[in-house]
């Protein structure tokens, strides 16, 4: 359909390599957009998506701040001015915060969280100031619900990290609302990915009791609401949590 066609878009997705970022990566190739794969290891993208000229995979470490303006330099020498940013790179830690380790809760934080602000903040600066777009972060379902779950999936400081990106992105949205910006996030549930470390069955053995539609998610799941959120079809939604997860758990 039209409205979720990409056409002549530039798409930056982090963490490209990944379960959920390959995934996107060929979602947005064939919503018929050019994507800037990037990631801390862009081999696995590169390798995946070889021989296709409307992908440019590159290294990027998200939280390495001093390499962003490079990336954006030869993004756009390739494909002109990033219009679409999905924040999707991301660490799984299990560290309690009141007394787990201090490096790994700042990791945690530091990739899951600042670096979206950071690369957000650049991408603004750089393209979407003058021309609006669309800013897509990937949250987590069980971001601030994690004490209800038990942290389910991750620890307390996973959710700690993924609860600022939920409040970032509203915020984020009112302020970069009258430039044409839409900024929302995707919240996934349970999703299978190396993220987890362990194969599929025992995932699904230890999550699927608890998702309503009885299975977990395969990133692919993910695929069609980000397309849906950088697409003319959702011009007049920003500011919103966006939870694929089958039910796991239902907002309002
Ligand atoms: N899999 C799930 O169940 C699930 C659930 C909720 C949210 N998420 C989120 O979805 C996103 C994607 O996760 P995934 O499940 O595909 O995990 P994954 O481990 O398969 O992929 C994560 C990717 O991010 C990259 N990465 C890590 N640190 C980076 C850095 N500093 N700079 C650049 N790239 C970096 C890794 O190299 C990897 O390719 C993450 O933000 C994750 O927190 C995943």
């Amino acid at each position: 359909m039209q409205i979720f066609d990409l056409a002549g878009k530039t798409v930056l997705v982090t963490g490209a390599s990944g379960g959920i970022g390959l995934a996107l990566v060929k979602g947005f190739v064939e919503a018929s957009a050019n994507v800037i794969a990037a990631d801390l290891d862009p081999e696995p993208v590169a390798a995946a998506m070889q021989g296709n000229d409307s992908v440019m995979p590159i290294a990027l470490d998200v939280s390495d701040a001093s390499a962003i303006d490079e990336v954006l330099a030869q993004a756009r020498a390739r494909f002109g001015p990033v219009d679409i940013l999905v924040n999707n790179a991301g660490v799984k830690s299990g560290e309690r915060l009141i007394d787990g380790d201090r490096k790994k809760i700042q990791l945690t934080l530091s990739v899951n969280t600042e670096a979206v602000l950071n690369l957000t903040r650049l991408v603004y600066q750089d393209s979407m100031k003058k021309s609006g777009g669309r800013i897509i972060n990937i949250g987590s379902s069980i971001s601030s619900r994690g004490a209800i779950l038990n942290y389910q999936a991750g620890g307390a400081d996973y959710c700690y990290s993924k609860a600022i990106v939920h409040d970032l992105t509203q915020l984020l949205a009112y302020e970069t609302a009258p430039q044409g910006v839409t900024v929302n996030a995707i919240a996934p549930g349970i999703i299978h990915t190396p993220l987890h470390d362990r194969p599929a069955e025992e995932t699904e053995a230890r999550h699927s009791g608890r998702i309503p539609l009885g299975r977990i998610g395969q990133p692919q799941d993910i695929v069609g609401a980000a397309v849906f959120l950088a697409s003319e079809a959702s011009s007049y939604i920003t500011g919103q949590v966006l939870h694929v997860n089958g039910g796991m758990v239902m907002s309002d």
